[in-house]
């Protein structure tokens, strides 16, 4: 199984990537393809689509935009929601400690870190950005 994931300008910014990438292989998944990359407004726009009807839907692509990410497919069993779990939950005020946004975020919109939310958005997702 399969699933995308990224570390945000904020996780990039703050220089967590080491840290980040150590909780997902010290789990145990394996990181099959990465790169550092600067998202177009574009490509945020059709990644978050699910969302443009929102209201926060333009700070989303303002700051997901806003400086370089790690993309990355990671493979593993049931990645999709293991690597939710690593993340924790959307709002770092809600994150458990222990979890990345548990420990290493306070704030909704700079949450450091995204995992694809089930199958399906893994394979949009890695699609989008991978091939
Ligand atoms: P992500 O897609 O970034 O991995 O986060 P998620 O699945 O945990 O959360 P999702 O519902 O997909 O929301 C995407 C991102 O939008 C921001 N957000 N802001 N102001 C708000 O009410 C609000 N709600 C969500 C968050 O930064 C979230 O990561
Ligand atoms: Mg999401």
């Amino acid at each position: 199984m399969k699933t995308f994931f990224m570390i945000k300008p904020d996780g990039v910014k703050r220089n967590l990537i080491g840290e980040i990438i150590s909780r997902v292989e010290e789990k145990g998944f394996q990181i099959t393809k990465i790169k550092m990359m600067t998202i177009t407004k574009d490509l945020a726009e059709e990644h978050y689509s699910e969302h443009k009807d929102k209201p926060f839907f333009s700070d989303l692509v303002s700051f997901i935009t806003s400086g370089p990410v790690i993309a990355m497919q990671v493979e593993g069993e049931n990645v999709v929601s293991q690597i939710r779990t690593l993340m924790g939950a959307t709002n770092p005020s809600d994150a458990t400690p222990g979890s990345i946004r548990g420990d290493f975020a306070t704030e909704l919109d700079k949450n450091v870190v995204h995992g694809s939310d089930s199958d399906k958005s893994a394979a949009r997702e890695l699609n989008l950005f991978f091939s």
